[in-house]
């Protein structure tokens, strides 16, 4: 145990010096030369000159130090019935046996793999390949739609896509190929070859540029870890942004073990031998991060759940899975204890399971409200610990360190900043804000190792996206406040991102899409509150005169165009019909004021509004009085 505040200091005050020390965590094949360049502000790079393998650092060295025998991946899916334990040799077995196989089909250090998988062993195999290679995998979740992959495959160009016959929802079996096949179609760039894992669920049917997971996998000559550059990226993990086209993640090979590996013992108290779950899905960052990465970093045992956490096959499918592999740290999305208290209020089924293992609960991906933390510390007796992160740092920037120094917690903060993070509250100006007042949440730069370095292919978006707002600043995308003890309080988005059940979601992507029904003259989506989800995005449409459509067959053709172009993940489900939307006198929609009204908040009306009797008109559907 350390001390926080001295901790936190010295890493602002030398940054160097605090993460050399940290990088002495990582197996280097070269070590660094630099461990901050800062020779092209705003670009900062760490560890530059160090070379090393992520994947070695994942497994190869746990087997040389003999842990081979130790559990490394612990695969559970209740919805098909499954379970088995991966060691640390049989995960290196398999892993260099894959890395080999996209080696034999051509896949090089610097080429992209996209995995459109689900969430199977094979997925953290084929991530953990690409890694031994220096090949860049760039994951994208299943309950994205074949355009959304489309769009993704467009900007990766992959050589080679790794997917799977099917995913498994618990009301239906979601044929993956087919979803494959279509987004290949209308994508410009065509990957040379697809593998694919044929699960029994659903066969896929083969063409000529398809590769069968099992049949290269039998062939395959085991390749070894190609040593990379620090600088090097691992991975492109899109994300939403406030247009519709997503922005390609960057993450880098040295910036990231070292990050990952200081967070797993500081931040989540966890190290070798631990068992450690993320409950959540490998295409978003929290799967990258803490399913895959970070606990094979530091030798710990993960778990990977296939399944949700209520009806499989019932609200107690978390307790049970704790118990049964002694899970010592569980971090999932708030979204998910809603759920469960919403099927088990009283936490009965909590009674037949054994979860003294479980010493920590940790809560990110969206805004942990007051009455779900008290609500889980109630039923857990255990400490709740919100933090807050984005898939552009890749591990969090506000928490309570439990393994350095855990400190109160207050319900509604996410508590404190990560060593590393300089967090400041700015005002309009980008002047620091004292505490009390909200404003722009923003990092000072450099942001520390594991952050993004930039958009994949787009310097120019990465500076005008995050770094120009406010000069010598990383603008995080949301508003809050410091209190007077410097625990940060997260308030939520300041642009239109919104965030459904922990998946963050582009309102642009939905626009666009509405946008382009022959009846639609424009139209708004916004994320209204949601007691299960936090927030559901809900589109409004201003139909073109003289379209004389059936408003609820217009409705239902709306609903199913989402569904078909961004994907059930967007969980679009309520669109309404409004005369006009309340726009500023340079045509902005006002979609603050909007959503405020729809949540039932103070809106005052904006003085930039154009007209403001359209508040009045659409009031009864933002209030949903409509329906
Ligand atoms: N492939 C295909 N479809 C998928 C999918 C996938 N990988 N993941 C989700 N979907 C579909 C679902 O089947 C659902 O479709 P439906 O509209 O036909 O029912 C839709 O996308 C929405 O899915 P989801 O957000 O999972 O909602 P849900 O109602 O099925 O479950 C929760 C709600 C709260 C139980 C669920 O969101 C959950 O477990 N969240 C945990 C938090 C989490 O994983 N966060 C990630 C970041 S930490
Ligand atoms: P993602 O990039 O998908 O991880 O989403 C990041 C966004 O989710 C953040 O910018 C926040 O808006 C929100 N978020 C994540 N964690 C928290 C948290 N603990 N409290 C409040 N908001 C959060």
């Amino acid at each position: 145990m350390g001390d926080y505040h001295t901790t936190y200091q010295r890493s602002l005050l030398d940054p160097e010096g605090f993460w050399r020390e940290a990088a002495e965590a990582i197996d280097w094949i070269r070590e660094p030369e630099q461990i901050l360049d800062a020779a092209n502000p705003p670009f900062y790079r760490w560890f530059t000159g160090g070379v090393l393998n992520t994947c070695y650092n994942a497994l190869d060295r746990h087997v040389a130090a003999g842990r081979g025998g130790q559990a490394a991946l612990i695969y559970d899916s209740p919805l098909t019935s499954s379970k088995a334990t991966y060691s640390y040799a049989e995960l290196l077995e398999q892993v260099a046996a894959f890395a080999g196989a996209l080696r034999a089909i051509g896949v090089e250090q610097g080429d992209r793999v996209i995995i459109y998988m689900p969430m199977v062993p094979e997925a953290v195999v084929a991530m953990l390949a690409c890694a031994r290679l220096g090949a860049v995998h760039s994951v994208v979740f299943g309950g994205f739609a074949p355009n959304e992959l489309a769009v993704r495959i467009d900007d990766a160009k992959p050589k080679v896509i790794v997917s799977a016959s099917c995913g498994i929802e618990p009301t239906r079996v979601v044929e993956y190929k087919p979803m494959l096949d279509r987004a290949i179609e209308i994508a410009g760039h065509k990957p040379r070859h697809c593998i694919i894992l044929q699960r029994p669920q659903a066969q896929a049917h083969l063409a000529e540029r398809d590769l069968d997971w099992a049949a290269v996998m039998a062939a395959a000559q085991p390749a070894e870890c190609v040593p990379v550059a620090a600088t090097d990226p691992l991975y492109i993990l899109y994300t939403s942004g406030t247009t519709g086209k997503p922005k390609g993640v960057v993450r880098d090979n040295g910036g990231h073990a070292v990050a990952l590996a200081w967070s797993m013992p500081n931040i989540y108290g966890v190290s070798v031998g631990d068992v450690y779950w993320a409950a959540s899905d490998v295409g978003w960052v929290v799967g990258h991060s803490y399913i895959v990465y970070a606990p094979l970093l530091v030798g710990a045992t993960t778990v990977l759940y296939e399944g949700k956490p209520v009806g499989t096959p019932d609200a107690g499918a978390f307790w049970r899975v704790v118990a049964e592999h002694r899970v010592k740290a569980l971090f999932t999305a708030p979204t998910a204890f809603r759920a469960i208290k919403k099927e088990d209020p009283s936490a009965v089924l909590l009674a037949g399971h054994d979860i003294s293992s479980l010493q920590t609960l940790f809560l990110a991906g969206e805004r942990l409200d007051p009455e779900t933390y008290r609500w889980a510390s109630d039923v857990l007796g255990i400490p709740v610990v919100d933090h807050w992160w984005q898939t552009e740092t890749g591990w969090p920037i506000c928490a309570n360190l439990r393994g350095l120094d855990p400190m109160p917690i207050k319900p509604g903060s996410p508590s404190v900043p990560v060593p590393g993070y300089d967090v400041q509250v700015l005002d309009e100006h980008g002047t620091p804000l004292t505490y009390g007042h909200e404003g722009a949440i923003c990092v000072k730069l450099p942001l520390p190792p594991g952050c993004l370095p930039t958009l994949w292919g787009d310097d120019e978006r990465y500076v005008a996206s995050y770094l120009s707002a406010f000069p010598g600043w990383y603008l995080t995308g949301d508003g809050g406040y410091k209190d007077d003890e410097g625990y940060l309080y997260v308030m939520g988005r300041t642009d239109d991102v919104i965030n459904v059940a922990g998946h963050r979601l582009s309102t642009g992507a939905m626009e666009a899409v509405l946008a382009q029904h022959p009846a639609v003259a424009e139209c708004a989506v916004i994320g209204v509150h949601d007691e299960l989800k936090g927030q559901v995005p809900r589109g409004f449409v201003v139909l073109k005169a003289g379209a004389s459509a059936d408003p609820a067959q217009l409705q239902s053709e709306l609903v199913a165009a989402v569904r078909d172009q961004v994907g059930p993940v967007a969980a679009f489900k309520e669109v309404a019909i409004v005369p006009a939307l309340p726009k500023t006198r340079s045509g902005k929609i006002l979609r603050k004021t909007m959503r405020q009204i729809a949540d039932g908040q103070d809106a005052p009306t904006p003085s930039t509004i154009e007209d403001a009797s359209v508040l009045d008109k659409i009031r009864p559907a933002l209030l949903r009085q409509d329906t």
